[in-house]
């Protein structure tokens, strides 16, 4: 791997605490960098506590090595209905398996994070938790689920998980894997110091390293250019912005996502309240905060999509047929259907003669998520701004226009000169390597927009290493996003290799994978000379769809049987050479 990537395992196994300070493992599964970003918290706060922490994804932690573990922290995130993030996958493979080596010494809590939105709420973490216990490991703090709002919980957690591992007596390994100095170092370990009567402000030392603008905390940045990508006649609608970063000192990489605060659709908040039948003037107290009810739904919570909290209510309240037989059977694909396109308006319609108070849905709501993009900027090459390549959301439903929350804020109501909240949410895992390294970026539709940021930075940067891009879309003519840059990258020598795959300008579909596999042995060869692969964009069909031609390519260029193939390509997600950012 190159320099700065940790080898399998290498950072991560064994206890092996310095100057007698305890060890601690601190594990994270992240998708989108949150998890990191705790861990690392985690990570200072338990230095403060007499600790040694080595800290690493999951995937890095040796199965094996797990057995010579005493204190460990899983902090994990769970990727869409309840699958383990991308850097878990392979961890989460190995502890479930039937043959896993007991962990009767292993002292251990898990933190989850998920969006109650989904099914498989915190499932990553839930998993692990009881996996952990079934192997004999003793839970010593409770597994705390996260919803979006997870700061104040996450850091309550992390300032209980730290001392009650910081409790467990300082025994020899559980198992001890082979009596070297790893053992003596555990054996010398002094009892953890004794804690402050009053325990420090878990937020105050462990705070620190979050930026100063943060989800709780937005920078108002302005906006600086809101164009159309996409040609008029195209059936999607793609705009390029760019957000100035002002004096705001905000710094980002290549890969990093920017989050967007989006603000409610005015229209939508008129017809609300007018359902509810009163003042939009109306004072309410909501999450400890006194609002107007317009102020409150315009700025504070989800109104689009509707929670599970509010569709229980209103077939609870309404008694609609439908809703409750939806609601009753616990199918869940048919409630899904049904709920599709609704809003919180079209719930509470679901029986006009009910009456619901202000303060009775506020209750059902969730609070409003910033959303996140790819940023499609380069920090060197654009200094100061962050562009987004986005698609607005525009559907009909019902009789009514409806868009996505944040892409049609941004679209339709951010123009040049206008202000949004944002902060940076960064993408640790999806970087670029080294600039000698050849890599592969698969990205079609707005996934080209981490793309744009590395072929914007490597030339800036004079990076010398190869660069192979997989782009496509609906058709040649309105889609072709960012052509004449990508066209003077490879008129500058910047891109090797370009491939476009346009689905509809011809008879049978052609896919980005399509194109990769008619280059499977160029691609195998890039992959052979340590190459890594990037792929962006859609997640429930493209990248799954991209991940089995990669496969595909391997067992048949490289002459191997699926099995090897796909060992292949655990070792690509291993040394961090196979990243994807889908959504
Ligand atoms: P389609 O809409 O013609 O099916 C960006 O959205 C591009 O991704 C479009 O050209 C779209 O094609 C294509 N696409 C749709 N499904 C895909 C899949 N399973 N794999 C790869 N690309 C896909």
């Amino acid at each position: 791997p190159p320099s700065g990537t940790p080898t399998a395992g290498a950072a991560a196994s064994v206890d092996d605490g310095a100057e007698g300070r305890i060890p601690l493992q601190i594990v994270f599964g992240s998708q989108t960098g949150t998890a990191e970003l705790l861990s690392e918290q985690a990570e200072t706060l338990a230095r403060t506590h007499g600790f040694d922490p080595v800290r690493c994804d999951l995937d890095a932690l040796d199965i094996t090595a797990l057995s010579a573990v005493r204190r460990l922290l899983v902090i994990t995130s769970t990727y869409g209905e309840g699958d383990m993030p991308d850097n878990g996958e392979l961890f989460w493979r190995a502890l479930a398996a039937p043959d896993t080596p007991r962990l009767d010494g292993l002292y251990y809590g898990v933190l989850a994070l998920g969006d109650s939105i989904y099914d498989g709420f915190c499932q990553a973490g839930k998993n692990i938790d009881t996996r952990l216990a079934e192997l004999g490991a003793t839970r010593v703090v409770d597994r705390v689920d996260c919803d979006v709002d997870y700061e104040d919980p996450a850091d309550a957690w992390i300032a209980r998980a730290i001392p009650a591992l910081a409790a467990v007596d300082a025994g020899p390994p559980p198992n001890q894997v082979a009596a070297d100095e790893a053992t003596d170092a555990e054996v010398d370990a002094p009892e953890p110091p004794a804690l402050p009567a009053t325990p420090a402000k878990p937020s105050s030392g462990a705070r620190r390293v979050r930026s100063t603008w943060t989800r709780k905390n937005p920078y108002p940045a302005t906006v600086v250019a809101n164009t159309l990508l996409s040609d008029p006649r195209s059936d999607k609608e793609v705009r390029h912005l760019e957000i100035s970063l002002g004096d705001s000192g905000i710094e980002y990489q290549p890969g990093d996502g920017i989050s967007i605060s989006p603000v409610n659709d005015a229209d939508l908040v008129g017809r609300i309240i007018e359902r509810l039948g009163v003042s939009p003037d109306t004072l309410i107290t909501d999450r400890k905060a006194e609002r107007t009810l317009r102020d409150t739904l315009t700025h504070h919570v989800e109104i689009s999509t509707p929670s599970k909290y509010l569709v229980d209510y209103i077939a609870q309240r309404s008694q609609d047929a439908e809703l409750v037989h939806l609601t009753s059977t616990g199918d869940r694909e048919a409630l899904d259907a049904w709920l599709w396109g609704k809003d919180v308006l079209d719930l509470l319609d679901v029986d006009p003669a009910l009456t619901v108070t202000p303060e009775e849905l506020l209750a059902e709501l969730r609070p409003l998520q910033h959303r996140v993009y790819s940023i499609s900027s380069s920090p060197v090459a654009h200094a100061g701004t962050v562009h987004i390549t986005m698609a607005t959301v525009r559907y009909r439903s019902g009789d009514r226009q409806r868009g996505g929350v944040c892409s049609t804020f941004l679209a339709d109501r951010r123009p040049e000169g206008t202000q949004v909240d944002m902060f940076i949410s960064a993408n640790k895992s999806f970087r670029l390597p080294a600039d000698d390294t050849k890599i592969i970026m698969v990205g079609p539709g707005t996934g080209i927009a981490p793309f744009r940021s590395f072929l914007h930075e490597r030339a800036a940067r004079g990076a010398r290493g190869g660069n192979w891009l997989f782009f496509g879309d609906r058709h040649r003519d309105h889609d072709h996003i960012y052509a004449d840059e990508i066209d003077g990258f490879v008129t500058d020598g910047l891109l090797d290799r370009l491939d476009l795959a346009f689905s509809r300008d011809q008879e049978h579909k052609i896919y980005v994978q399509d194109r990769m596999r008619e280059q499977g042995a160029d691609l195998f060869a890039w992959l052979s000379q340590g190459a890594h692969v990037y792929v962006c964009g859609d997640a429930t069909r493209m990248a799954h769809d991209v991940d089995v031609a990669l496969h595909d390519i391997i067992a048949e260029h490289g002459g191997m049987s699926a099995e090897s193939a796909q060992d292949y390509v655990d070792d690509l997600k291993r040394a961090k050479r196979y990243l994807r950012d889908v959504y």
